[in-house]
């Protein structure tokens, strides 16, 4: 007997609910072991027909791949809140809806800013290697030393949804909060933090810096040499948002010279082979773009993404669609 199942294409593996759930609604042509490329992500789609895609960042689908989609594509499903590796424009010019996975990665990707900030000023790595050498000798009270959080004044780049959640978890550690913003937030929004209309003007009076925008063509590089020089001297700078906000060469040209104390980074231009030249740098922490992944998160984004699916197979408006 055909399977009447709609047809749907897994670019990667999901969290077990998820996979319990897509193995049960859904005629999938296999479990992928590794995640797919762009090319086999689209040869899959050439092979399979799917009505449904399910990707996520890092995978990439530019013009030229939408182009090469199948007719029988209608929703391009992003477990994911960013969507700066899709070209939506060229997927709605298909016909094609694109959803993404906001609000259920909130709360994990403003935590993990804060573990970079407080591994970062603190020095984590630098302790977590000390230790795995068998630590030793006695630390002198004045070798090692970090930086305190409590007290410092942490500005905000992108004051949406994660940048909000940092603010109030930064607030539970007695920072100033800082931000800016294409617009002004309301009062019961903003919380007591303070308003720069311009990156620019709002870094001098920065200890620490976090990013909390998304990648495009615009925020390409935005932090670069001018601006990391703006920052105090022995600022922080934590990046937990996208790889491509950043000029590399100039964070660690900066980190090298001491203008940035240390760095907690998630995130980087050429992922998942990051430059290699943090891996030299000792006041660097560095994670691989693990912002969601918490067993919780990482299956309520990939149960949205399923709603999202069924409900436009179903006919029915799609609950967090992407616009153009
Ligand atoms: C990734 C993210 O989706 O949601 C985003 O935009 O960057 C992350 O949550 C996740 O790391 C899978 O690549």
């Amino acid at each position: 007997m055909s399977d009447t199942r709609p047809r749907l294409l897994l670019t990667q593996r999901q969290t077990l609910p998820v996979m319990q759930r897509i193995e049960q609604s859904f005629n999938i042509s296999g479990v992928p072991e590794h995640k797919l490329t762009t090319r086999e992500l689209l040869e899959g789609a050439r092979a399979f027909q799917p009505q449904a895609i399910l990707t996520s960042t890092g995978l990439p689908l530019r013009h030229d791949d939408v182009a090469q989609l199948p007719d029988c594509v209608k929703i391009v499903a992003t477990v994911s809140v960013g969507t700066d590796h899709l070209d939506i424009a060229a997927l709605h010019a298909r016909g094609i809806i694109v959803t993404n996975t906001p609000d259920v990665l909130t709360d994990c990707n403003a935590d993990m800013a804060m573990l970079l900030m407080l591994a970062a000023a603190r020095r984590a790595g630098e302790y977590t290697t000390l230790m795995r050498q068998g630590w030793g000798r006695g630390l002198a009270m004045d070798e090692m030393l970090g930086t305190r959080i409590s007290g410092k004044r942490l500005g905000i780049v992108g004051m949406g949804r994660i940048g909000r959640a940092v603010a109030k978890r930064a607030r539970g550690f007695d920072m100033r909060v800082m931000y800016s913003n294409r617009r002004r937030l309301p009062a019961d929004q903003e919380e007591g933090a303070t308003y720069f209309s311009t990156v620019t003007d709002m870094l001098p009076h920065c200890d620490i810096l976090s990013l909390h925008l998304p990648a495009s063509p615009e925020t390409d590089g935005m932090i670069n040499a001018d601006l990391l020089g703006r920052l105090p001297k022995g600022a922080i700078f934590i990046n937990a948002a996208r790889g491509a906000l950043v000029d590399e060469d100039a964070l660690i040209a900066a980190l090298k010279s001491g203008q940035l104390a240390a760095a907690g980074l998630d995130v980087y231009r050429n992922e998942p082979n990051p430059d290699p030249r943090f891996l030299e740098l000792p006041n660097v922490f560095l994670t691989p773009h693990v912002g969601s992944a918490t067993t919780e998160t990482r299956s309520d984004m990939g149960m949205l993404a399923l709603d999202n699916v069924e409900a436009v197979l179903d006919g029915r408006a799609a609950l967090t669609p992407v616009s153009s």
